[in-house]
């Protein structure tokens, strides 16, 4: 009889275990949702093939997409009054245009582009090589 009771326990316990497991595993399945960017993470595939990072192939479409909305000569009253649409300007200022554009936006250290987002790490990145490199036309 004793024996019996205590078989009868042990099946309402293994019961108890299984419903629990069921419980728990249901709760962390909930909590498990697809978040795209941390199972894909946005790979930017950066050309850093030096012969591919001149003035004319990267930098001034760089500098037109991205600045010339307040640097062009035409309107560089919007950018301070510095003009960045020749080889020479882009050259010149680098050190400046480096600093700025690796700045993070919201500080007060000239992130630039002004009021707008970072530039991608992939366009710093050709920045830095193009001056590295020594500015190839
Ligand atoms: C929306 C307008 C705007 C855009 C776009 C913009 N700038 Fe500027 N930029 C300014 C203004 C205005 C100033 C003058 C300083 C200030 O008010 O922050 C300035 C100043 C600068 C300066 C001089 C500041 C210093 O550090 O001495 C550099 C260099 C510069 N910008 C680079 C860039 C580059 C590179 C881009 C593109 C990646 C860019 N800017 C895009 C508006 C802009």
């Amino acid at each position: 009889m004793q024996i019996q009771v205590q078989h009868a326990n042990n099946i309402k316990m293994k019961k108890i275990l299984i419903s629990l497991t069921c419980v728990i595993a249901i709760a962390l399945s909930s909590c498990y949702y697809d978040n795209e960017e941390a199972l894909y993470p946005r790979i930017e595939i950066c050309d850093t093939t030096a012969e591919n990072i001149t003035y004319n192939k990267a930098i001034a479409p760089l500098i037109k997409e991205n600045c010339l909305g307040c640097h062009s000569t035409a309107n560089k009253a919007n950018g301070g009054g510095l003009a960045l649409d020749s080889y020479e300007a882009a050259k010149g200022n680098i050190d400046d245009i480096y600093a700025d554009v690796k700045q993070e936006q919201g500080t007060n250290f000239n992130p630039m582009p002004k009021n707008s987002q970072k530039l991608s790490e992939c366009s710093i990145q050709n920045l830095e090589t193009w001056a590295t490199n020594n500015f190839p036309k």
